[in-house]
């Protein structure tokens, strides 16, 4: 490996990703490694740092994860976040209580002093706002260490023993309510490990097309391609790394928006994989005929989905490989746990139970959503379909209140067609995140020349949004909103009212239903 690496020490916290994510994105590479790594086995990888992550235990109880205490004679610097920092500190004499007070014990965003003499906060403001989750406190620091930030609340949220390279936080920095957070990783990596700065996201393809043609040999690889940037930039690494042995089988169940069919075969069908457009829309329609109730249209079109892919499947004969577009996100997400079903979501890209294969291949599991469009660039895919809003599973299906026909999704279509041109056109499109029309199942008076009409209401929906976990509406200027009404009632026969939808999620959804 040509590349400089750090290793992250995972302890069990729920931003380990995020830290290996921020480690990339400072231009290092990084893997995640259990805690229990036998140190042997850390230092045969000769990393330039070691970064312990936080975790939900306490130092201090009697099953609490540790590390080999060898770790911290053998020279690397390490950063300890959260839990790391805590360990750090207890392993090299210091000690750690629960935090007495409720005021030692910090939750959120919570205003922090730095000592800017400290290498890990170089030439970065002297306070600001740290994101804070611990109820341990650091009693005692050990020999050797100095304290390096501290809030209103508790003198030491920050240590560091700058002989040794040992650095530790209490806060975490690789989110984003830490102010400069990343810029103290940063700091950690190249002023304190030495980085260079050489990995990149051409690395990261390069690694992975190597790992997936030593996986599947010469072996049958079989993807569901929904035109998604998930499922498109999977596509474009399994094209890159097996070329012919990739069959990408493109379910069109007819409930896509304006046009996008035939964008997404335009766009894939030159690449050098085998390319199935199944034309399925008679057949989602003619199951959804009469079906009004929102839970029932997702169910119908994830099962036909299923079958059609089988079929088509079928047809290919044996597949070794299923790949699907997993992203790290979606692995966070599903391991949710009891969370209630507020809407079955289903990526109809990828279900693989009724498909007969060897294995899956997920190439995007550890990546977020940027890191995926980034690598999507690397591989040549145009920025349509990288910087592509998400579109649900079952499309129109789900943005169509009440029963669907084709008249209505091709009135939808027509509408959603002129809601996005404008907010191109108004130069919007990458600041709300999500924009879309909704044909409601409400009809209205209206007059239209002299005469009276009784059409269909259209609701616009734009949210804005990081997660799409919860989200705001987001605030189209009136003359873009005005533009984008007067255009759908003059040219859209079937619509004569406009709504722009104010709700946020919670308590609205981002779709309908
Ligand atoms: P909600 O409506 O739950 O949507 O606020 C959150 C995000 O998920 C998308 N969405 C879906 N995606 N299959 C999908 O692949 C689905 O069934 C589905 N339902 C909602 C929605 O567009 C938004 O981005």
């Amino acid at each position: 490996m040509k590349n400089q690496l750090v290793i992250v020490l995972d302890f069990g916290g729920q931003y380990n990703q995020l830290i290996a994510r921020r480690v990339r994105e400072c231009g290092v590479y990084c893997e995640v490694k259990p805690y229990t790594t036998p140190l042997d086995e850390l230092k045969a990888r000769n990393p330039i740092g070691i970064i312990f992550t936080g975790g939900p235990n306490s130092v201090y109880l009697e099953n609490a994860p540790k590390v080999d205490p060898e770790i911290f004679t053998w020279g690397v610097p390490i950063l300890g976040i959260c839990y790391g920092c805590q360990l750090m500190a207890q392993t090299l004499g210091g000690e750690v209580t629960a935090a007495q007070e409720d005021s030692a014990r910090e939750y959120g965003k919570t205003h922090t002093y730095y000592d800017i003499s400290c290498r890990i906060f170089k030439g970065l403001p002297a306070e600001g706002i740290s994101w804070m989750s611990h109820g341990d406190y650091m009693a005692k620091v050990p020999e050797g260490f100095a304290l390096t930030a501290h809030t209103d609340a508790c003198p030491n949220v920050a240590i560091a023993d700058e002989a040794r390279g040992f650095y530790g936080v209490q806060y975490h920095p690789e989110v984003n309510h830490t102010e400069n957070g990343v810029k103290m990783i940063r700091n950690f990596l190249y002023e304190v490990c030495g980085a260079k700065g050489d990995w990149s996201m051409q690395d990261y393809c390069q690694t992975a097309v190597a790992q997936i043609r030593e996986k599947v040999g010469n072996g049958k690889v079989l993807l569901a391609l929904s035109g998604g940037v998930d499922s498109s930039v999977a596509a474009a690494l399994l094209a890159e790394a097996v070329g012919d042995q990739l069959t990408c089988v493109f379910v069109d169940h007819g409930l896509m928006r304006k046009n996008e069919g035939d964008e997404v075969e335009a766009a894939f069908s030159k690449w050098k994989f085998h390319f199935v457009r199944v034309d399925a829309e008679a057949r989602f329609l003619g199951k959804l005929a009469g079906v009004s109730e929102p839970e029932k249209k997702r169910k119908i079109i994830g099962e036909e989905f299923i079958r059609v892919f089988e079929e088509e499947a079928k047809k290919i004969g044996r597949v070794d490989f299923l790949v699907q577009g997993t992203i790290y996100p979606d692995v966070i997400e599903s391991g949710a746990g009891d969370a209630e079903v507020i809407k079955s979501h289903h990526n109809v890209g990828g279900l693989p139970d009724y498909v007969d294969f060897k294995e899956i291949i997920e190439p995007l599991r550890l990546l977020f959503k940027d890191e995926v469009r980034q690598l999507g660039r690397e591989l040549g895919l145009p920025e349509y379909l990288v910087m592509r809003q998400p579109f649900p599973g079952p499309g129109l299906a789900i943005r169509i209140i009440g029963e669907i026909t084709k008249e209505k999704a091709d009135l939808l279509r027509d509408a959603d067609a002129i809601f996005r041109e404008e907010i191109a056109n108004a130069g919007l499109e990458y600041s709300i995140n999500q924009y879309f029309a909704v044909l409601t199942d409400t009809r209205s008076v209206g007059v239209m020349g002299d005469g009276r009409t009784y059409d269909y209401t259209l609701a616009l929906r734009g949210v804005t949004t990081t997660d799409f976990m919860t989200a705001d509406w987001a605030r189209i200027p009136y003359e873009v909103l005005d533009k984008v009404s007067v255009r759908i009632v003059n040219e859209v026969k079937g619509i004569n009212r406009i709504v722009y939808d104010i709700t946020s999620k919670p308590p609205a959804t981002i779709e309908w239903e």
